[in-house]
Parts: C-alpha cells; sequence; structure tokens
C-alpha cells in the first residue's frame, strides 16, 4: 500500500475515506501487493466490459485530469486522456512542457503546486529518476507517474502484467524473457520488480553494456526468483512463456558511441518465432524501432497492440482508485 499519502487531503465526500486508494499517488510499482493486483484486475476487467458496453461512463464527471509530460510520449499521454474522458472527467494536457513556464526555469514543485490548483491528479513523465516521488512530497492531490527517467514506468508494468493475465490467464508458473535495453528500460525495471510477486522465472538478454541493474537483480534474488542472463535470445527462447521485447534507447546513452556498438542487437523475425512455444506472447511497451520486424504484426501471439488496449482500462482503475470511485 502507498506511502505517498497527500500531506493536506482534501475528503470532499465522507465514503471515499474508507477506499483504501483514494488520495495516494502512485510512484512506484513497490507500493503494491500482491492483493492490491487482484484488485487493480479487477475493476480494470470491469472497465473493459464497461467500455466495451457503453464506451464512455459518468464515473469522474466533474473531475479533472493534468497531464504534465517533460517528454515525449503517444500511448501513456493519449491513453490518460482517454481514460479520463471516457470516465466522463476532462483534460489539462501538457504535453509539450516548453510552452509551460517551465521553460521559464519554474521548478517541478512549483509546477505541481499550480496545476493542483486545477486539477483533481496529475500524470507526470519527467526524464528525472525520482521526479515523481519528490513531486508527490510537494502535492497535496495524487500524482501518477507516468515514467520518470530510467527509473520506473509503474502503469506501464500494470498494464503488462494485466496483458499476461488476460492473454495467458495466469501469472504463476511462466518464465518471462525481457529482451534488449534493460539498464535504461524503465518499463522492464517496474515490471521486473512487480513478476516478483508471482512465482515465475525471468531471463534477461542483453548486450553487456545494457544489462538489468545489479540491484534489481538483487531485490529478486532477495525474494527467491530464478533469474538467468544471456546474450543471445536462443538459448531461452523455447522455455519462454512471455517475450517482452524493448527499444534500445538512444536519448539516454551518454557516450553516443555505445549506442552504435548495440543498435539493432535484436531483431524478431518470424523466423525467430519458429523457435518459440505455440502458446507464447509477444509483448513491447512500444514505440518500437526495427527490433521487432512488422512481418511479427500477423502472427497471433504478438500481443503488442493489444497491450496497448488494456493500457487504457488499466489507467481507467487506476484514475477511479485514486480519485475515491473504485
Ligand atoms: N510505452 C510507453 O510509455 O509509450 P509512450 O512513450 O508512447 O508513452
Amino acid at each position: 500500500m502507498s506511502t505517498y499519502a497527500p500531506q493536506n487531503p482534501h475528503l470532499p465526500f465522507g465514503d471515499q475515506r474508507t477506499a483504501p486508494w483514494y488520495g495516494k499517488s502512485i510512484v512506484s510499482v513497490n507500493q503494491f501487493s500482491r492483493e492490491d493486483l487482484t484488485y487493480i484486475f479487477a475493476v480494470a476487467h470491469e472497465m473493459r466490459e464497461m467500455v466495451v458496453r457503453i464506451g464512455t461512463f459518468d464515473l469522474l464527471k466533474g473531475k479533472i485530469l493534468a497531464n504534465l509530460f517533460y517528454e515525449p510520449s503517444t500511448r501513456t499521454s493519449s491513453s490518460f486522456t482517454a481514460a479520463m474522458e471516457r470516465l466522463g472527467g476532462s483534460v489539462i494536457p501538457i504535453n509539450e512542457v516548453k510552452y509551460s513556464s517551465v521553460s521559464k526555469g519554474e521548478s517541478l514543485p512549483d509546477t505541481i503546486r499550480s496545476l493542483e490548483c486545477y486539477a483533481d491528479v496529475v500524470v507526470l513523465r519527467h526524464p528525472q529518476k525520482g521526479a515523481s516521488a519528490l513531486a508527490a512530497r510537494y502535492a497535496r492531490k495524487p500524482i501518477i507517474n507516468a515514467g520518470d527517467g530510467a527509473g520506473e514506468h509503474p502503469t506501464q508494468a500494470l498494464l503488462d502484467l494485466f496483458t499476461i493475465r488476460e492473454e495467458l490467464r495466469q501469472v504463476d508458473g511462466l518464465t518471462v524473457t525481457m529482451l534488449g535495453d534493460l539498464r535504461y528500460g524503465r518499463t522492464v525495471h517496474s515490471l521486473a520488480r512487480l513478476l516478483s510477486l508471482y512465482n515465475v522465472k525471468i531471463n534477461y538478454v542483453s548486450p553487456e553494456v545494457v544489462a538489468m541493474p545489479r540491484e534489481i537483480i538483487a531485490e529478486l534474488e532477495a525474494k527467491g526468483i530464478p533469474q538467468a542472463e544471456y546474450t543471445a535470445l536462443e538459448a531461452c527462447l523455447p522455455e519462454t512463456d512471455v517475450l517482452y521485447v524493448t527499444r534500445i534507447q538512444k536519448e539516454r546513452f551518454e557516450n553516443p558511441e555505445e549506442y552504435e556498438q548495440v543498435k539493432g542487437a535484436y531483431v524478431i523475425t518470424p523466423e525467430t518465432l519458429k523457435a518459440a512455444k505455440e502458446r507464447m506472447i509477444v509483448m513491447h511497451p512500444l514505440p518500437r524501432v526495427g527490433e521487432i520486424s512488422m512481418d511479427v504484426d500477423d502472427d497471433p501471439r504478438a500481443a503488442y497492440f493489444r497491450q496497448m488496449e488494456y493500457g487504457l482500462y488499466v489507467r481507467m482503475a487506476l484514475l477511479a482508485m485514486v480519485l475515491g470511485k473504485a
């Protein structure tokens, strides 16, 4: 359960006080227990059914979300906007901070304090690790971490896990193979931590220079999660139930030569998948820049476009929860 409660919560409706996530920020997957996940996925499942049945409904009518993005985004930004609007609420979009007072030198705490005067919840993407935790310390309204540099991307990990559950019907007993940029990839950092709540095996496949950070491997080892590291996919693909592919993130490399050495290290093609199980899924947080060939898209195991849609339902669930309506 979250330790990021607002300093001075406003509790306009009596019954909201009993909702466990009401007014809480979501900054790290470490806030979630397995019971929390079961609850979130049940709410997300209901959201999915409601969207399929009636499209838009007024659960969050009158509520306002500030979407504050210091880095580019297609999926996270637009799915939070869609989630809020499908729930009947509205959105203040700040997708290009250069057009806001950030460009005049305004600090993150001051920007947050400003936005919470107008909005009920703030979704924040920021290039610095720890930015969302910092924002949550100053905020009276819930902050939702939409990616903090190479730190975490908790809502992505939640939607990733929801995808696995919806597609494969279980998480316990699975072998998950993470491939690509595991050093800077915040989605895999968050997902590895969430998976450690289940009985899984995790393989890491990457060039050595972008290997999974030692502290995350140690964290999972302490929880008894079997893990193995490889530089080639062939050795572990046949046992894989979930192949989680990531982009090598050019923008995070301090040394461009290092990027040049590892770019294009892995490309998943129909030929690659011949060695994979019939019943497995290929995931990717997207955007992709060539690490999964477009020829794979029509393979029923390619789950990455369905994964984006699952994100809408998970983000609807999270907004409803932190605003006391789930
Ligand atoms: N997966 C993800 O975070 O995508 P965006 O960068 O487009 O938001």
